[in-house]
């Protein structure tokens, strides 16, 4: 397993470190499809994924592109493996050309949405204040928002990564309640890691996780221990065990192995 040898945020008190909590969590395992699949690709990547699916107690989803949803979705209706969008905008309807509302993902069966990937970050003006508006529509329309948030490789050098994680979170969840808290699920996905081969090790993404449970229970207490927080960043079916036994790692969400229906379901054959 490629690992970089950074430094680790120093972050964290004891009180996350036992399994205390993990089972009132649900366990998920994403895959995002990013910019990848025709729409027959992508049908024919569900179907292979819908006839290798091994029992498991972890909740399954894929995003594909937006075109790709509405028919990979009907043709999972009845699978256990749900289906989410990988971004949208905040407004319903109006003058907003070329983006997706929450309303239109949903009518075409998405039951998640990715929210503030950092791709999005990177590449689309993505700001924590976006990012907000987003989750908001996306409860509002009953979407489980997937919501990313990840230090780059210069802020983790530089020892920021507490101060980088805490401003995404606080920016993130601005003006939400316990309750609403209770629907959304935080993935963190270190930028380093993404799509690099790089994984965070076990205990780089646990110390982070641990960063993240513990600023979540300083906003709105307990509810924190039931939000389940998902690693991402070169998850693959050789590392994802060990990542998903740790305390504070609920699931993953993966990118280039969710693309091949052998590493997706290797991933969760091994969890
Ligand atoms: P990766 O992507 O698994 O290819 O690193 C993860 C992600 O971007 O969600």
């Amino acid at each position: 397993m490629a690992q970089l040898t950074v430094p680790l945020c120093n972050a964290g008190s004891k009180m996350y470190v036992n399994n205390r909590g993990k089972n009132m969590r649900t366990p998920i395992i994403a895959g995002n499809w990013k910019l990848n699949k025709t729409i027959g690709e992508a049908l024919e990547l569900a179907k292979t994924l819908q006839q290798g699916l091994p029992t498991t107690k972890f909740e399954i989803v894929v995003a594909p592109s937006y075109i790709a949803i509405n028919k990979v979705a009907d043709f999972l209706k009845n699978s256990p493996i749900k289906v989410s969008a990988q971004d949208m905008f905040w407004e319903d309807t109006g003058a907003f050309t070329g983006t997706v509302s929450a309303p239109m993902i949903k009518d075409a069966g998405a039951k998640y949405v990715i929210i503030g990937h950092s791709e999005r970050r990177q590449f689309f003006s993505e700001t924590d204040e976006t990012v907000n508006k987003k989750i908001k529509a996306a409860l509002k329309h009953d979407l489980t928002p997937i919501f990313c948030v990840g230090e780059t490789l210069a802020e983790r050098e530089a020892g920021k990564i507490n101060a980088v994680i805490t401003t995404q979170l606080d920016g993130g969840l601005r003006d939400l309640t316990a309750n609403d808290l209770a629907k959304i699920v935080v993935a963190y996905e270190p930028v380093w890691a993404i799509g690099t081969g790089k994984t965070a090790t076990p205990e780089q993404a646990e110390e982070v996780h641990v960063l993240i449970r513990e600023t979540l229970a300083k906003k709105f207490g307990d509810t924190a221990n039931k939000v389940s927080i998902l690693y991402g960043g070169s998850v693959k079916p050789s590392n994802s065990k060990e990542l998903l036994s740790k305390p504070n790692i609920d699931g993953a969400l993966v990118g280039g192995a969710s693309l091949k229906a052998e590493d997706f379901l290797g991933i969760i054959k091994n969890a």
